[in-house]
């Protein structure tokens, strides 16, 4: 930083700038919390130019900035990113003069708690320039308490003078930082990794409550631990930071109490709000895309599968970076900074160009040799049925089912990212190739969804879709029409679709039916396997045999990895 001398200086005379600039000189022993030749010169300066002055000491006792404010406020100016690390304050406390009496603001007490100081310092100089009564506002944790909320405050200390304030700061600091720490880890998780404060704008309470809910399954599969929620009803987002600027100051000291580092947006972040929202705190930052991307990050098992993810990931990180603030590669390296190729995240644009194109030669090269495989799969005269659905609908579960080989099942959100081809073999030696793709899922850009095209060109030769559906979602109508309209965008909706109700068990039989009847749906329940023979044959009578005909009841099929 070097010894400038920040905040509102504009007016002051050439001598008074280097009395301030002398202040960098006046370092505290290592054990006080202050001297009181700091106070008076602080206080001295304070009543000459008339404004507060303040200076940040760290624990050594060096000063680190000076800065003046105006001669009734002063604002702290920005103090770096770096933090003390989980249940750690910052090793910063921050000295400030008031003109007159001594005391703390609101601002003070806010910025103690939101940044994590090892203390207030309010001074107060008198007209003659020398300092009267002194404050020290600490943050006091009490790791009893019975909430969150209540675990972490602050404590307010008065001085006669400076000089009354003589004890070993240094244990004084450590203590109260044990406390803190202790504190953050009674709390419920705490020793969880990934701990996030989930944020919502939704336009009213009813999409707030699924879609949290969807956000709670998807943090849980990307294994990020929500440690609070904090939503906000309005009908648009603020074009700055998501929330109103008064609820994003909320959401960063929920984070604080809670011990997050991350917040994770239910929301798809212009490039200018994630600035925003960056500037405005130190926690890591993601919204939906990146959270869903770091999910196909984890999940990307085959060569083919991470280069895709790397791509989207990339691509929808670029115009995010800028090559001037470093601090903003928070915004870029999903959770972890996770990424699955060979490249970390939290590189520059330049860098980011190359790697993308890089990537784009190398996957048109594999979308080449897939061609191949595929047309070869083709002119084998099979055809091909592709299973589609939202995810967690049980597509997996159902290609088991059928073909009872073993594709994951979790009850996860996007187990499956790498598509899975199985032979779906009917009596009289008929045969189809079946797929599962990707799950789909609302709001996740079609761009990005472009990007997957290893999965995607599964389908473009697809003779039939399967479109799975938990029935027993309440989402479920929602739900389809996400799944046809990406459809839609990918121009796959020529294609034949058998919309299969699935998860049958889990509603009475007249409700099921009578919801199959209305939507011409086929009911089944994967896992029970009821209504499987019947599937079968209706996929059999819907796919272009050469010989095609009915099938008899109770067909078993067998399914061969191809
Ligand atoms: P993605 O990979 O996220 O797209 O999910 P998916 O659609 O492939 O879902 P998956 O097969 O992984 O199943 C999701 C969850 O639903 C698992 O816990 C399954 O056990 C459960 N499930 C699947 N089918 C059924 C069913 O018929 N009945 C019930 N009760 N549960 C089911």
């Amino acid at each position: 930083m070097g010894e400038q001398i920040g905040g509102n200086t504009k007016g002051l005379k050439a001598a008074q700038l280097s009395a301030l600039t002398r202040t960098f000189r006046r370092r505290v022993p290592a054990e006080q919390l202050v001297t009181i030749e700091l106070c008076r010169h602080l206080c001295a300066i304070s009543i000459e130019i008339g404004r507060q002055v303040g200076v940040l000491i760290n624990r050594q006792g060096v000063i680190e900035q000076t800065f003046v404010g105006l001669p009734e406020r002063i604002y702290l100016p920005e103090i770096g990113r770096h933090r003390g690390g989980r249940g750690k304050f910052r090793g910063l406390r921050h000295l400030h003069t008031v003109i007159g009496d001594a005391a703390l603001a609101s601002e003070d007490l806010a910025d103690l708690t939101k940044l994590r100081l090892d203390g207030v310092l309010v001074v107060g100089a008198s007209s003659n320039g020398t300092p009267g009564k002194m404050l020290l506002g600490c943050i006091e944790a009490n790791a009893g308490a019975p909430s969150t909320a209540k675990k972490i405050g602050h404590k307010v200390f008065e001085y006669q003078s400076p000089s009354h304030a003589d004890f070993d700061f240094a244990s004084f600091i450590r203590e109260r930082e044990r406390d803190f720490g202790r504190a953050l880890g009674t709390q419920t998780g705490s020793g969880d990794k990934n701990r996030a404060v989930l944020v919502g704008v939704y336009p009213d309470r009813k999409t707030s409550v699924w879609r949290l809910a969807e956000m709670q399954e998807l943090a849980g599969t990307a294994g990020v631990s929500l440690v609070d929620t904090v939503v906000q009803i309005r009908r648009r987002d603020d074009h700055r930071f998501v929330v109103g600027s008064g609820k994003l100051e909320e959401v960063v000291l929920r984070a604080l109490d809670t011990d997050a580092e991350l917040l994770v947006f239910d929301a798809n972040l212009s490039p200018a709000q994630a600035r925003g929202v960056a500037a405005f705190t130190d926690l890591k930052v993601i919204d939906r895309t990146q959270l869903i991307l770091d999910i196909f990050a984890q999940h990307a098992s085959s060569h083919d599968g991470k280069l895709q993810v790397e791509l989207a990931q990339l691509r929808y990180n670029l115009p995010r970076l800028t090559d001037m603030d470093a601090g903003l590669s928070r915004l870029t390296g999903g959770i972890g900074g996770r990424g699955p190729g060979e490249t970390k995240l939290e590189i520059n644009r330049r860098r980011a160009r190359e790697r993308i194109s890089k990537l784009e030669r190398e996957i048109e090269r594999l979308s080449k040799r897939r061609g191949l495989r595929r047309q070869a799969r083709q002119s084998s005269g099979m055809p091909i049925v592709s299973i589609v659905g939202y995810t967690n609908a049980g597509k997996s579960t159902l290609l088991n089912a059928l073909t009872h080989s073993h594709v994951d099942v979790a009850d996860q959100l996007f187990a499956t990212l790498d598509p899975t081809t199985r032979r779906l073999r009917f009596p009289r030696d008929a045969e189809a190739i079946i797929t599962d793709t990707v799950g789909f899922i609302r709001d996740l850009p079609s761009e990005l969804l472009k990007a997957f095209r290893a999965t995607m060109e599964e389908l473009e030769g697809a003779d039939l879709l399967l479109h799975i559906v938990d029935v027993s979602d309440p989402m479920r109508e929602a739900k389809i029409e996400t799944v046809r309209e990406l459809l839609r965008d990918l121009f796959l909706a020529e294609i034949p679709e058998l919309l299969v109700y699935n998860k049958c068990d889990l509603l009475e039989r007249v409700e099921w039916a009578a919801l199959c009847r209305r939507d011409d749906a086929f009911a089944v329940s994967a896992t029970s396997r009821d209504g499987l023979p019947e599937l079968i044959q209706e996929i059999y009578r819907r796919l272009p045999f050469r010989r095609a005909g009915e099938l008899p009841d109770n067909t078993e099929v067998q399914g061969v990895a191809v």
